[in-house]
């Protein structure tokens, strides 16, 4: 009996380390800012030691008449996703980013005569590469990416319900506008005004 009961015992606890390492893995956060048990997004705490990608500045036409620079987007990602976007001309499962949404003055300068600085913050817009299709059940998952928009006084929770009536709709151009040769999902994202990914 004993003879047979040790190596059945050995065979059982070999089994449960392998699933507790598949577990493990498998609850293994694949980005800094996402909840593996719920898959809720966050602002990543560190984003502006990140790099930035590019920046969007938007134009208005104030009360008197004179086009005036009103907000910046400047968009930050981890290092590790520029290096790998650079060799591979995709985005990396877990690769982060995020559109940090400032308000903005215009004033002349002796380097022009509308020259535009960032103030407060407005909000964030976060999205994070999913190649494995995860929380199929989130209205904030699906396309390849999870997506979630903050205000500036939550970092933590987003104010998005659906990424397909919330996001979809405004990333459809993007379509048309990335490389051709892009993969599928990454063609959401508006490549165009991040000079680093440019092919040389
Ligand atoms: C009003 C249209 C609009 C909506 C709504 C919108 N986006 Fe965007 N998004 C854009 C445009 C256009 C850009 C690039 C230019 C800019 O920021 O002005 C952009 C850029 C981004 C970027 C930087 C990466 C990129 O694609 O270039 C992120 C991140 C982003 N959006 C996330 C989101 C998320 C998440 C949602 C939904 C919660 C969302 N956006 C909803 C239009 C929109």
């Amino acid at each position: 009996m004993k003879s047979i009961a040790m190596p059945l015992l050995l065979a059982l606890f070999v089994t449960m380390g392998i699933l507790d390492v598949a577990f493990a893995e498998e609850k293994k956060p694949f980005a800094p800012n996402v909840n593996m048990d719920t898959g809720a997004i966050s602002v990543p705490e560190d984003y502006y030691l990140w790099p930035t990608l590019g920046t969007w500045s938007h134009s208005k036409v104030d009360d008197e008449g004179a086009a005036v620079i009103h907000e910046y987007h400047v968009v930050y990602t981890q290092p590790a996703t520029i290096e790998y976007y650079k060799k591979k001309r995709r985005f990396p499962d877990g690769a982060v980013l995020v559109k940090e949404l400032l308000h903005a003055e215009s004033m002349s300068m002796t380097t022009g005569p509308v020259v535009g600085h960032g103030t407060t913050l407005k909000g964030f817009f976060v999205l994070v590469r999913d190649t494995k299709g995860r929380f199929k059940s989130s209205a904030l998952w699906g396309d390849g990416w999870g997506w979630s928009l903050f205000n500036p006084d939550d970092l933590k929770k987003t104010v998005s319900k659906n990424y397909k009536i919330d996001c979809i709709p405004c990333h459809t151009p993007a379509l048309d506008l990335a490389p051709r040769n892009a993969k599928k999902d990454d063609k959401w994202i508006y490549t165009l005004g991040y000079p680093v990914f440019r092919e040389k």
